[in-house]
């Protein structure tokens, strides 16, 4: 189990003030000029050394991701940083700990990564829901310009660095980044083609970086404790503390910061107090957030919750949010509302998408009642490979892969729906 003197995110249940002056005596803004004296690189070399990879769902080595953007910005064309706050993934729930108990991780984090890769601004995007959430990080950029870490001179340090708090109105695809970029903008959130990709042609035409909360939170403890301490944790490719939100069928459902590759088994045995009902009574788990496909009990148990340890089972870490499902759970009825979520928070702009979450969506019902033709299986599994991959952004992936996951896990139990619907109609009409 990961030591207390090992948190990076030490107030993640609010047990102290979130203020600056709490904040500061957990460590936050301490000699944050120091830190940017290293210089744009050497921050950017330590990031990539500690093998941070982004919290936000893909992965993709944050490090790296920053070294893309361009070393001398115009002045007409500035660099620019946003942070992705939009946490609208179904059993996400780590950057609303984060940002109302811990908000000067991020402001500071945005800072320094912002420092790094010469951006001028910051821009927080966060989802209309969270409006306590929204309240205090408002008040903490405020408490952090009346100090002199932002604005001028921020820190003192001869550099000028804004933070602009953006609210959202509560649509999932403003998450995908490009979206996220389009709404900053004033226009309707729907996803860019890439390339250009946002390092090149970003917010306003301007290259810019966009990272999720936690992997900018993160970065000052990375850098004031050392890239080979932040290392040490997890197995290789898959490095570092992350926060794990596990929800459902677990007897104290809790968000969590652990060593990344701890075994299932042991993080839900630590600190959820086990499965509900014990551990026979487990029926499968969705490891990452609504959008990565279901593993089934026996598969997960003892797999090591990281990017690769997840991918190996057909499955992916995403943003860690953990669903565990008892054998209560009807788990075609669980995966149909999930699919009907995609089609309500598909954006419309490509057909694969607009039409196949609505198709896919109405077959998952059918197949809920067993209202369907046992054929109608493989057709499904055919729509969803028509689907992935074929649109401008991951939402289509991310309402396919659900679907092909209980198809490969829960074949039978689909067919058994279907069998007995038809037996049961067969013995009405024979009473009829
Ligand atoms: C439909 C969709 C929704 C997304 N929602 C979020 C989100 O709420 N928060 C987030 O950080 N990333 C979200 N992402 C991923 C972002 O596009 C982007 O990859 C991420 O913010 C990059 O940050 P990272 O490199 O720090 O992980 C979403 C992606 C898609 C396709
Ligand atoms: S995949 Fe769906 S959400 Fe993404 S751009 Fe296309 S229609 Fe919009």
């Amino acid at each position: 189990m990961l030591a207390d003197k090992d948190r990076i995110f030490t107030n993640v249940y609010g047990f102290q003030p979130w203020n600056l002056p709490a904040a500061q005596k957990r460590g936050d803004w301490d000699k944050t000029k120091d830190l940017l004296a290293l210089g744009n690189d050497v921050i950017i070399d330590k990031i990539k050394a500690s093998g941070l990879r982004g919290r936000g769902g893909a992965g993709f080595p944050t490090g790296m991701k920053w070294s893309f953007m361009p070393k001398e910005p115009r002045p007409d064309r500035p660099n620019f940083l946003v942070i992705n706050a939009d946490e609208s993934e179904p059993g996400s729930c780590k950057d609303r700990e984060i940002i109302r108990h811990d908000p000067h991780k991020l402001i500071e984090g945005a800072l320094v990564a912002g420092f790094a890769m010469r951006a001028r601004a910051a821009y927080i995007y966060i989802r209309g829901e969270y409006i306590r959430e929204a309240e205090t990080l408002f008040a903490a950029v405020k408490e952090a310009y009346d100090a002199g870490l932002l604005g001028k001179n921020a820190c003192k340090s001869g550099y000028d660095f804004d933070v602009f708090v953006h609210r959202g109105a509560g649509a999932y695809i403003c998450g995908e980044e490009t979206a996220m970029l389009e709404s900053l903008e004033g226009k309707k959130g729907q996803p860019r083609l890439k390339p250009p990709f946002p390092a090149g042609a970003g917010l306003y035409g301007c290259p810019t970086t966009v990272n999720n909360v936690e992997s900018i939170a993160v970065v000052p403890t990375i850098l004031r404790r050392g890239p080979e301490w932040f290392s040490s944790f997890g197995n290789e490719n898959n490095k570092g503390t992350k926060l794990f939100q596990i929800s459902g069928h677990v007897n104290k459902p809790c968000v969590v910061e652990e060593a990344m590759s701890i075994p299932f088994r042991e993080l839900i045995e630590k600190h959820c107090g086990g499965i509900r009902g014990g551990w026979d009574n487990l029926l499968a788990v969705i490891p990452g957030g609504s959008s990565v496909p279901l593993v089934p009990a026996a598969q997960i148990m003892d797999c090591p919750m990281d990017f690769d340890g997840l991918r190996a089972l057909g499955s992916g870490l995403g943003t860690a949010a953990v669903i565990v499902m008892d054998k209560s759970t009807d788990v075609v009825r669980a995966i149909s509302r999930l699919s009907y979520f995609y089609k309500h928070e598909s954006c419309g702009q490509c057909t694969p998408c607009r039409e196949g979450t609505g198709w896919m969506w109405r077959v998952m019902e059918r197949l809920r009642t067993g209202d369907a033709d046992i054929s109608e299986i493989d057709t499904l599994q055919q729509v969803t490979k028509q689907v992935e991959g074929h649109t401008i952004c991951a939402l289509g992936d991310a309402a396919a892969w659900p679907i092909q996951g209980l198809i490969r896990h829960f074949r039978p139990e689909l067919e058994r729906r279907i069998n007995e619907r038809q037996a049961g109609n067969g013995m009405q009409e024979a009473a009829e």
